[in-house]
């Protein structure tokens, strides 16, 4: 049987090899991570998302997050903002720059977010979500979506489905929670599905992206096949995994060899130093990765706290090769563990990932350089 993520698929004019994309991700999908994920098959990925105060005001901080690196074939650009106005200014800026695709995001639960009427906040009243939507469609020919949750404290994912379909959006995508949920409570499928369908219903050729707890081959079939889905969106599945990509494509799981694991970690601090340079900084922004790829093997909490200590990336590849001469050559990640353990580590709670909370996106008024 065909692999339903492997077919093409177009949004509007642009077209995408494949059904797999990962998600702008605020602190974590820059050049050097994209630049990984993009090798292992990413259809499409994005800049971390942007705030329209950063771009309208010319925050030098967004600046170096809008670059694109000459390997990457597609790209997109998520942006969200206080008002209709704000988001349509610096859309009319992002348009101009060397983007395939802009998203508006109206799913972002960070409470600083919200407060400045950003993020999930759009998705509260309905008449003013098509405002925003529609300001944004009038500045840009280029392909446009949506990404919001299945609801900001009430379900109205149908309302912010078609919202986005009626103010002609390419595509939209669908978090299986509301803003007030975390991530232990489990994306709810049949709410995607109904966003799905009444998307499709108003749309027939809209592209509906589900997203949510997307951990490997199995939950990607799961998403697909309980949402009715068109393309999915990775977000904490491809955190120190960059292979779930070419898992979901070649419809089967992937058990990388410690070389593999080692490669691939080598490559990205390779990526990083070839961006930011090797300093203290930028090996500082660097150790949430090292910490997510150091996981899943014996012996790794203690190598694990080591990481969260290095001070440049010379220092992390000399520890990562130590660590990796030590694991047995055909020792596979997780081995050793139930699956249920397995999943645990990968799905479990992360503090790490309480920093989608923490970030300042240059949402609000400090950003007004
Ligand atoms: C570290 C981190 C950063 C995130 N940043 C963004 C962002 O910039 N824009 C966005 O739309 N969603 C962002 N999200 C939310 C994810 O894209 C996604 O909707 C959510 O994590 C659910 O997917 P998952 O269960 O596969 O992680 C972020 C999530 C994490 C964990």
């Amino acid at each position: 049987m065909e692999n339903f993520f492997t077919q093409p698929i177009n949004i509007g004019n642009l077209k995408l090899k494949n059904r797999i994309f990962l998600a702008p991700l605020a602190g974590v999908s820059d050049i050097p991570f994209r630049r990984i994920c993009q090798e292992f098959g990413a259809g499409l990925t994005y800049v971390e998302m942007l705030s329209a105060n950063a771009v309208n005001y010319v925050n030098a901080k967004t600046l170096r997050m809008r670059a694109r690196h000459p390997s990457e074939e597609i790209l997109g650009v998520q942006v969200t903002g206080p008002t209709p106005q704000e988001l349509a200014r610096a859309v009319e800026k992002l348009d101009q720059e060397n983007f395939d695709t802009i998203d508006i995001n109206m799913g972002c639960p960070v409470k600083k977010v919200v407060k400045a009427n950003c993020g999930s906040a759009i998705t509260k009243d309905t008449e003013y979500m098509a405002e925003v939507v529609a300001a944004v469609r009038a500045v840009t020919s280029k392909p446009l979506s949506t990404k919001f949750r299945i609801g900001f404290d009430k379900i109205n994912v149908e309302d912010s489905a078609l919202c986005s379909v009626k103010n002609d959006v390419e595509m939209f995508t669908i978090h299986g929670r509301t803003a007030q949920q975390n991530y232990s409570n489990p994306v709810d499928f049949k709410k995607i599905g109904d966003g799905v369908s009444a998307g499709k219903q108003e749309k027939s050729d809209i592209v509906a992206v589900g997203n949510g707890d997307i951990f490997d081959w199995e939950s990607a079939v799961q998403m697909q096949k309980q949402t009715g889905c068109d393309a999915i969106m990775i977000s904490r599945g491809a955190l120190g995994n960059p292979w779930i990509f070419r898992e979901i494509l070649e419809g089967k799981v992937l058990h990388p060899t410690c070389e593999e694991w080692l490669d691939v970690i080598l490559r990205q601090l390779q990526y990083h130093e070839e961006h930011y340079g090797d300093n203290v900084p930028t090996t500082r922004m660097a150790r949430k990765y090292f910490v997510w790829y150091a996981k899943g093997y014996p012996g790794c909490k203690p190598f694990r706290s080591k990481l969260q200590h290095v001070d440049s990336l010379k220092e992390a590849r000399i520890l990562f090769k130590e660590f990796a001469a030590t694991l047995p050559k055909d020792l596979v990640r997780y081995q050793g563990l139930s699956f249920k353990e397995a999943q645990h580590i990968k799905h479990g709670y992360d503090p790490k990932y309480d920093m989608d909370r923490k970030l300042d996106r240059g949402v609000g008024t400090e950003c007004m350089e």
